[in-house]
């Protein structure tokens, strides 16, 4: 599916995604979905006015816990329903509409403490979610930053096939597996730490090697 048609999907979810979500919480992939925005939540370790940049900010869900702290939340989507419905709700939130494949960082001020993500970096294979990390690392935090990734992951790739069996995924999504991903992020110049929360899910957070 191509990129046009792919912002087409998340607009045409965007009216009930909240829904969605609360009617599919014990099933797959939204398994968990509150402990695992809680969970990055609490990594992220945030005070009041900590620059936070939430990558496929969606309906705001994982923003709305920043701001509750009073943090200073910046969000990017490439939906514009979905951006509507953060609004909405989140009205002191930064706005961007863009997509994370083209020179985003561009479009935003930086540098942030945190850039956090839910439920996003899926749609892209292993080797653009490294790239990615690794634009965001370059060119988005902080001296002291760090990056937090919650997705539909698996503790590795044995566990990932048995349940794409159970589940008949959608082939067009990139779902982790932790161990594959660890391996291959180390070896990309990035410090990983992984914490599976729920059957299909966990959060990752990623430091570039030397950060302190
Ligand atoms: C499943 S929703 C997750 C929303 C929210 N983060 C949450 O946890 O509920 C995925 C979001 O990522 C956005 N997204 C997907 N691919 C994107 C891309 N290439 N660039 C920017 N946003 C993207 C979608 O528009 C959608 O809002």
């Amino acid at each position: 599916m191509n990129q046009s048609s792919r912002s087409q999907l998340f607009d045409n979810w965007a009216k009930n995604y909240d829904n969605s979500i609360t009617s599919d919480k014990d099933g797959f992939p939204f398994a968990g979905y509150e402990r695992i925005l809680e969970q990055v939540v609490s990594l992220a370790e945030v005070k009041p006015n900590t620059r936070i940049l939430d990558l496929g900010i969606g309906t705001g869900n994982l923003a709305e816990r920043f701001v509750n702290k009073g943090c200073n939340v910046h969000g990017l989507d490439f939906s514009a329903e979905m951006l509507t419905q953060t609004k909405a709700k989140l009205p002191q939130v930064n706005l961007v509409q863009a997509n994370l494949l083209d020179d985003w960082t561009k479009e935003l001020q930086t540098p942030f403490d945190r850039v956090v993500s839910a439920y996003v970096f899926h749609e892209f294979n292993l080797e653009t979610k490294i790239r990615l990390l690794q634009q965001i690392s370059a060119h988005c935090l902080s001296t002291s930053g760090f990056i937090l990734v919650a997705d539909i992951a698996f503790p590795d790739v044995a566990i990932r096939t048995a349940a794409s069996q159970h589940w008949q995924w959608d082939e067009d999504e990139y779902y982790w597996a932790a161990d594959e991903a660890i391996t291959a992020c180390e070896q990309a110049g990035l410090q990983v730490a992984y914490q599976q929360i729920s059957s299909c899910g966990g959060v990752f957070t990623f430091t570039s090697k030397g950060a302190g």
